[in-house]
């Protein structure tokens, strides 16, 4: 997905357009790296009013949220509006590689766990269907881009393939559950990015959208 020729293009000539460190004798954190790029929302229902990005959003605690902000354009002009995109090389789903979604790390300090950059990861509630992507905790939650650059969320198995005494199949299975809903975080009240594990949203806010990739 290409950025309408309109949008004007801020810092982009000082950007790094792919990263690729080797610097890490024990390969822990040697991770290939594609970006900087926007993610744009946009509603999956027909005239859906959601269209725009999101971007970084820092709470009073350590992790970070990631805020619907409606709009044409990428704010290349705004570090919190620009991702990379992780990977190892070695992970793929259909052929394409997986890896997970980082703020811009050409930004911030390297981290305690000696990365730099906080990768977007999935927290879950005990009384809802509704995801939070997260940033600044020790995990990421695996995506990868389908040919329309649009993102899904990898997982090994369907739960609703199981039958007793009888395991669900290993497949390679994509989801696109985004949605943006009013969620409650911290000290945040607002339409965040949000997660639909299965089912309807049970939150009534909630709006299915697309995840897309546009490069900076
Ligand atoms: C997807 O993004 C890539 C850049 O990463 C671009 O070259 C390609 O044209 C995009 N594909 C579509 C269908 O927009
Ligand atoms: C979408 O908008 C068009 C034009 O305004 C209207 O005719 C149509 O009924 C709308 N569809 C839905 C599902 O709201
Ligand atoms: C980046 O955009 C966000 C959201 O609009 C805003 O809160 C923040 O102040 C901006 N940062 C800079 C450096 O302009
Ligand atoms: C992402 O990859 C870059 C380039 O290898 C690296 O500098 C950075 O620490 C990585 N960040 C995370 C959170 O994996």
């Amino acid at each position: 997905m290409k950025a309408p020729a309109t949008c004007l293009y801020g810092l982009v000539a000082a950007a790094i357009s792919t990263a690729q460190v080797t610097g890490d004798p024990d390969g822990i954190n040697d991770f290939k790296s594609d970006g900087p790029f926007a993610l744009q929302v946009k509603g999956q229902a027909l005239n859906s009013s959601i269209a725009g990005y999101v971007y970084a959003l820092p709470t009073f605690g350590t992790q970070w949220l990631l805020q619907y902000e409606p709009g044409n354009c990428p704010r290349a002009d705004n570090s919190s509006f620009q991702f990379y995109f992780n990977y190892t090389g070695e992970m793929k789903s259909q052929e394409t590689d997986i890896g997970f979604f980082v703020t811009d790390y050409t930004v911030e300090e390297t981290n305690e766990f000696g990365l730099k950059g906080k990768a977007v990861s999935l927290q879950f509630d005990l009384n809802t269907n509704i995801g939070l992507p997260i940033m600044g905790i020790a995990t990421a939650v695996l995506t990868g881009f389908n040919a329309e650059n649009k993102t899904f969320l990898t997982h090994y198995m369907d739960d609703s393939t199981a039958a007793p005494g009888k395991r669900p199949p290993y497949k390679d299975y994509r989801y696109y559950n985004w949605a943006v809903c009013w969620q409650a975080f911290s000290n945040v009240y607002a339409p965040i990015l949000s997660w639909v594990t299965t089912g309807r949203p049970h939150n009534p806010t909630c709006e299915l959208v697309d995840l897309v990739k546009v490069n900076l």
